[in-house]
């Protein structure tokens, strides 16, 4: 399955991801850091404690949101995996993303890093619950459908049950699932599986979280369009992926339900 890049070039590395190269699962795909300061330890304290309470209660719980200080060095941070990844993952990815972020962004009163399986973020401006749709990145991949058609209406609907669950879930903000239709056929007349999930930044409350899942969901409509069966697109408060090829790790977790021919969850 070849996944080709619409404008983030820099991003290759995701290409492999998605066609199944997990090695390559736990590079940095990307790093913003802002606002330099000089000389404020109390800001720089609060930092420190941000950053090793997120990397502590994410490790616990998969996601975490916190504060520290008082006044204009008040700093507040989140962090977050992937929802269907294991203990051991996330804690590797915090513990990464942490590491990487007091290396580059040393200086900076605010600070956001993606990988492919956490994410973290803090700054000295409340952003808390506040949706941001910007795109981080988008990747696509195409294969051919004996009848597109029926591949389309068969993600719409997996689309609607990922959107609902992720954006109703208690804490984690992620909803994944799988639908198979027997009209949906490859070109080589083989039953096709669609796999998908979508998931917000922990902040969110179910409206910001839907607002911004729509947000995602029409920009896959208009970049992934009718041909590619496959689309992971990142937004900095949210993110979806579908493809049909398996891509979650589920094995660990409590069975899904299973409602006529959709299989979803929400861990
Ligand atoms: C940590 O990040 C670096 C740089 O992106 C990456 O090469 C490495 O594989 C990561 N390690 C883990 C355990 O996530
Ligand atoms: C912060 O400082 C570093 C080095 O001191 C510099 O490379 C970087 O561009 C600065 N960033 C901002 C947002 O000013
Ligand atoms: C913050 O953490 C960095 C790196 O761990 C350390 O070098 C620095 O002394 C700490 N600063 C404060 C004010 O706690
Ligand atoms: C910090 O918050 C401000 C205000 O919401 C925002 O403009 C900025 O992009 C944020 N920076 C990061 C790195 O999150
Ligand atoms: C995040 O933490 C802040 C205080 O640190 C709290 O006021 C807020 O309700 C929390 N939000 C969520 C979504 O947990
Ligand atoms: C989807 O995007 C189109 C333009 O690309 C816009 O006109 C429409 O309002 C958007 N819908 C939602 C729900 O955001």
């Amino acid at each position: 399955m070849a996944f080709s890049n619409h404008f983030f070039f820099l991003f290759a590395l995701i290409v492999l991801i998605i066609s199944g190269i997990k090695g390559d699962d736990t590079d940095l795909i990307r790093l913003e850091c802002g606002k330099n300061f000089t000389n404020n330890d109390n800001l720089q304290a609060n930092i420190n404690n941000t950053i090793f309470d997120l990397v502590t209660k994410t490790s616990a719980y998969g996601f975490a949101n916190t504060s520290h200080g008082s006044g204009s060095d008040t700093v507040y941070g989140i962090a977050d995996c992937r929802g269907d990844v294991s203990d051991q993952i996330c804690s590797a990815c915090i513990a990464n993303a942490s590491q990487q972020i007091q290396t580059t962004c040393w200086n900076s009163a605010e600070a956001r890093i993606w990988y492919p399986y956490c994410f973290l973020r803090y700054n000295t401006s409340n952003f808390i619950g506040q949706a941001d749709m910007n795109v981080v990145g988008l990747w696509y991949s195409s294969d051919n459908m004996m009848n597109p058609k029926v591949f389309k209406s068969t993600l719409t609907e997996l689309l609607v049950v990922l959107w609902f669950t992720a954006a109703n879930a208690e804490n984690r903000k992620f909803g994944w699932g799988q639908i198979e239709n027997h009209n949906l056929k490859n070109s080589n007349d083989e039953a096709v599986i669609i796999y998908g999930m979508a998931q917000c930044t922990c902040d969110l409350n179910n409206l910001a979280c839907s607002m911004c899942l729509a947000n995602a969901f029409n920009k896959t409509e208009s970049k992934c369009g009718e041909a590619d069966t496959g689309c992971y697109l990142i937004l900095k408060s949210c993110a979806v992926r579908y493809e049909i090829n398996p891509f979650l790790f589920l094995d660990a977790t409590t069975p899904p339900e299973t409602t006529r021919s959709i299989t979803f969850g929400d861990i």
